[in-house]
């Protein structure tokens, strides 16, 4: 089974899927990570250099890649962006058991003030707090829509949160 982990950039999705793998005992993969790995730039520079739908069409190509090849169980961190795409949410809904990790504005907002330079869908003119809750409001309805399960975050470290999953899928 392939546990993905959704939700907005700043909830915990990639020290989470670490936690979780490790009380599962089962491997992990961070599809941003993967995506850095098999390109060899990082994601600002593919944004940079191709764009954002270039990288929307890369998510696609190597989540892809990723569920083809896992035979295992396995806890699979997406981009706050990848189930926006039609094709990456079907792969997500119909492959994966999917949880949404919910946090507050105020909670993404403490975990992003001093991470805006590696994530360019925050950058821009406007307060980091408006251009967060912007996005949320394109996206919140799409991560509840293909969450199996939704996972209150707020106030939690990533270990408790891993721990509060384990006990859902119990
Ligand atoms: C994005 C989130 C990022 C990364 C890219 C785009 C988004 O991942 O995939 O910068 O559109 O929300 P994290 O959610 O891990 O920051």
């Amino acid at each position: 089974m392939i546990i993905s982990l959704t939700g907005f950039m700043g909830s915990g999705k990639s020290s989470v899927a670490r936690e979780l793998a490790a009380l599962l005992c089962c491997s992990y993969i961070d599809l941003d990570e993967y995506i850095e790995k098999a390109e060899g730039r990082t994601i600002s520079n593919i944004f940079e250099e191709n764009g954002e739908d270039a990288f929307r069409a890369m998510e696609v190509k190597y989540l892809k890649e990723v569920i083809e090849k896992t035979d295992n169980d396995l806890i699979l961190s997406l981009g706050g962006g990848t189930v926006m795409t039609a094709k990456c949410k079907e792969m997500v809904a119909t492959t994966t058991k999917p949880i949404y990790l919910q946090a507050e504005i105020g909670t993404l907002l403490k975990n992003l003030e001093n991470q805006t330079e590696s994530r360019p869908m925050l950058k821009g003119g406007e307060g980091l707090e408006a251009r967060i809750s912007e996005l949320m409001d394109k996206r919140e309805t799409t991560y509840r829509e293909c969450a199996e399960l939704i996972i209150q975050t707020d106030g939690l470290s990533p270990k408790e949160i891993a721990g509060k999953i384990k006990e859902e899928l119990i």
